[in-house]
């Protein structure tokens, strides 16, 4: 996608604004399947990197099915145009409400995570037509060099089902006629650039597939390797999909059972760019400011793991000499209109030209920037755009104050209490 469309979006639906290459995840897309080709898989994209409808539409159309983790994402895969049998029911806390939904909906595979889960499926199950197909997410204990946030495999985390608990659980499973046990799995984090942890997480689920058939549970039909392959931001490396391909490979092979993956970023957060323009530029205790109008409410990232994005100027404005201009060839603090400190897209960058009027781009703004951004401050949720070739598309309307304060009343109706 040319800068000159990113231009023109920022130009006609105005900043802040998210823009999605529909090329880029298409790439991405095939990249993927081209690495696996040689190992049965379904590949499920994980709703929640970039749940907006128009994505999910086009993931769904080259062929792929979603990983859902609450009755929302299941309600948008749905408008999307998904099947049940397409989704993954993923998530450690679905509340019963939500399990009812996705068992109306015939949800091709819900993933538990623990005994209570289990109990709400079991109850939920009994009476129906045909057995509810459930999966277990074990905890492989396996650690992966990522932000502590994003780690999920290691054990003493809430996700997953201890290792020394699965085979009780999956007894349980297959114990109950309502349920069929067809599939155990695991996501061990997110944004991986190397194969290992994979590698180390598949060996694992080998065994617990070997301790299942051993225990003389035979109903499994896929095994669900998650997620959380990683991209480049412009500094540091993604993941290499053969790597991938070849650490997840022996799983297939040795359990003769077809590979379900979850990814999200890797498909989708390369092909988004946040569009923001600089309002003000200013100096303070030694520290160069370029103040936005995108922040931690737009894209919290940065904010909340420190996590790093490529800035790039669009459209200069303000050069060197220029007081109120970007100072050329120092380092600047881009941050947000947001009062709080930790308001920030990006620290210590040079941006000759981030004078006010100027357009940046935050790169790989594509996952986890939208579906994550919120309305403190009580500022409008930006708008999405979608390209495809030569054309874009408003997917969501930018917010207005109306859409901050729906449902809120100033003047209460009491109830008693
Ligand atoms: N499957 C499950 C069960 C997951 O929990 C996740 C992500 C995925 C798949 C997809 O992971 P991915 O391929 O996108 O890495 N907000 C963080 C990322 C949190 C990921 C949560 N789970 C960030 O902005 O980096």
């Amino acid at each position: 996608m040319g800068e000159g469309v990113l231009r023109r979006v920022a130009t006609e639906v105005g900043t802040p604004v998210y823009v999605y290459d529909a090329g880029t995840i298409r790439s991405q897309y095939t990249a993927l399947r081209t690495a696996l080709a040689g190992i049965p898989h379904r590949l499920h994209y994980s709703v929640k990197a970039n749940a907006n409808l128009a994505v999910l539409r086009l993931i769904r159309g080259l062929g792929g099915g979603a990983d859902i983790v609450s009755g929302g994402e299941l309600a948008r895969a749905l408008r999307a145009g998904f099947e049940g049998r397409d989704l993954v029911f993923s998530g450690v806390g679905k509340t019963e409400r939500e399990l009812e939904v996705a068992l109306n909906a015939e949800v091709g595979l819900i993933n538990l995570e623990s005994h209570g889960e289990f109990d709400v499926v079991r109850r939920l199950a009994r009476g129906r037509a045909a057995p509810v197909a459930v999966g277990l997410r074990i905890n492989p204990d396996v650690t992966t060099e990522t932000h502590p946030y994003t780690q999920t495999g290691q054990a003493g985390m809430k996700f997953g089902v201890p290792l020394d608990q699965v085979v009780a659980l999956a007894r349980c499973v297959a114990d109950e006629p309502a349920l069929a046990l067809t599939s155990v799995g695991m996501h061990i984090g997110s944004q991986i650039a190397d194969g290992a942890p994979y590698r180390a997480g598949a060996e694992r689920l080998a065994g617990v597939v070997a301790d299942l058939r051993a225990a003389g549970i035979t109903t499994l039909t896929s095994v669900d390797v998650g997620g959380g392959l990683g991209i480049s931001y412009g500094r540091g490396m993604g993941m290499d999909p053969a790597e991938f391909a070849m650490a997840v490979a022996p799983l297939a092979r040795v359990t003769g059972l077809p590979l379900l993956i979850e990814p999200g970023r890797f498909l989708v957060g390369n092909a988004g760019y946040l569009l923001t323009r600089v309002l003000y530029h200013k100096r303070s205790g030694g520290r160069e400011f370029v103040i936005t109008d995108a922040g931690m409410n737009d894209l919290l990232r940065p904010s909340l793991y420190n996590a790093y994005h490529d800035v790039v100027v669009l459209d200069g404005a303000g050069g060197a000499g220029d007081p109120a201009g970007a100072a050329e060839g120092r380092l600047v603090d881009v941050v947000g209109p947001n009062c709080e400190s930790g308001d920030f897209l990006a620290l210590d960058r040079r941006l000759d030209g981030a004078g006010p009027g100027a357009l940046l781009a935050v790169l790989g703004a594509g996952a986890y920037g939208f579906g994550m951004s919120f309305q403190y401050n009580s500022r409008p949720r930006a708008a999405e755009v979608l390209v495809d070739g030569g054309r874009y598309a408003v997917v969501r309307e930018r917010e207005g104050t109306d859409d901050l304060m729906r449902g809120e009343t100033a003047t209460p109706s009491w109830r008693e209490a």
